[in-house]
């Protein structure tokens, strides 16, 4: 069996890495022979002469994991013993640390509580909450209610990120993981990255741990998000991030950034604080809604416009989906090459790096 042998101390990285590739053997257990641990893989990963000291081998026969049961199954017959209607089973939810959040099929509404319950034995959660009607007004909150279990903050671990937030007053969307991974991916050390709406640091503490840059200025104006971003940050050792409390266009510093992020559906707006923020050349990432047929074509073009518009020299607009948002509309995000024109050193806020 094709495994990737690695040194024990390095094997949990490794084994994230494989995980993000997608190569890991989910079937088979890692095994530890000779103070090296053979990672199971379902094909040959690009590893080999790591910095890791990976590399692929003839595992043998490792031993087989017990699969556990598929948890749509079990809550399907749970339910079903509970007298609850058979479409009463979510068919999706989102698991943020010990807390599950979903949404409840209208043919449950009179049962709510029961399935609370039920979801929260059958995952071993410690709260189940309802999505009631999605996140609102620019800080994005959620309006959730308690169905079962006690408490709503928590701690969500992602590619060994820790996040605690309370997930009542602040939004969380697994579906971006990819954009925020490839991000820290690309960032080089000696750079400086503005985060714009930071949030909990979704965006600027993993760029900050992984890719180490010089510098990450996250600014974050709900003071809720902000205390987790500050706990976050220390949670993570990220004394590379500093955290700016208040309205990125009074806090967000200019001429200093490689990178600006702007993960908030309202970044058009705030183009005018991305372009000033650009030390010289950089790249603006603009998340926005826009109809499924825009992306690529029309978004691009109209982010570049209004660029423009705020100041900036465009040299190429890229635009790519992050998910899919309602049926025909995407979330995609415009990454902008730009340069600060002149008419981009205008403006308010500070004038350098606080
Ligand atoms: C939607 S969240 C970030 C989501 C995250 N990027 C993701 O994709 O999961 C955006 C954050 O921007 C913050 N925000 C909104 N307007 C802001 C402003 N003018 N200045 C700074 N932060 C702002 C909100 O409070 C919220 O925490």
């Amino acid at each position: 069996m094709l495994a990737v042998e690695v040194p024990a101390p390095a094997a949990e990285e490794v084994r994230r890495e494989l995980h993000r590739l997608g190569l890991v053997d989910p079937s088979r257990k890692m095994t530890k022979r000779d103070g090296r641990v053979l990672i199971p893989v379902k094909g040959p990963p690009p590893l080999e002469g790591s910095r890791h000291g990976g590399r692929v081998v003839d595992g043998g026969v490792l031993e087989a994991r017990d699969r556990p049961r598929d948890p749509r199954e079990v809550l399907a017959e749970r339910l079903a013993a509970e007298g609850l209607p058979r479409d009463a089973s979510p068919r999706r939810w989102e698991r943020l640390g010990d807390v599950v959040v979903l949404r409840v099929p209208s043919i449950a509404r009179e049962r709510a509580r029961d399935l609370g319950r039920v979801v929260g034995e059958v995952l071993h959660a410690r709260t189940v909450v309802e999505d009631v009607s999605g996140v609102h007004g620019p800080f994005r909150t959620p309006d959730v209610r308690v169905l079962w279990g006690d408490g709503t903050e928590t701690e969500h671990v992602e590619d060994g990120i820790r996040f605690r937030l309370d997930v009542a007053k602040i939004m969380f969307s697994s579906g971006n993981l990819a954009e925020r991974t490839s991000l820290a991916a690309r960032v080089r050390p000696s750079e400086v990255v503005v985060d714009l709406f930071a949030g909990i640091g979704y965006f600027a503490i993993p760029v900050a741990v992984r890719a180490r840059p010089s510098r990450v200025y996250a600014c974050e104006a709900n003071p809720a998000a902000f205390a987790y971003l500050e706990a976050n940050i220390r949670r993570n050792r990220a004394s590379n991030v500093v955290p700016l409390r208040g309205d990125c266009r009074e806090t967000a510093p200019a001429g200093v950034a490689e990178w600006v992020l702007m993960g908030h559906f309202d970044a058009p707006r705030y183009l005018d604080v991305a372009v000033r923020a650009l030390r010289d050349e950089g790249r603006i990432l603009v998340h926005g809604l826009f109809p499924r047929e825009d992306v690529p074509g029309r978004a691009e073009a109209e982010v570049a416009a209004a660029a423009r518009s705020a100041g900036a020299d465009v040299l190429e607009a890229r635009a790519r989906v992050v998910k899919s948002y309602a049926p025909s509309i995407r979330h995609a995000v415009v990454e902008l090459r730009a340069r600060r024109g002149p008419k981009g050193l205008s403006g308010r806020g500070p004038s350098g790096p606080p």
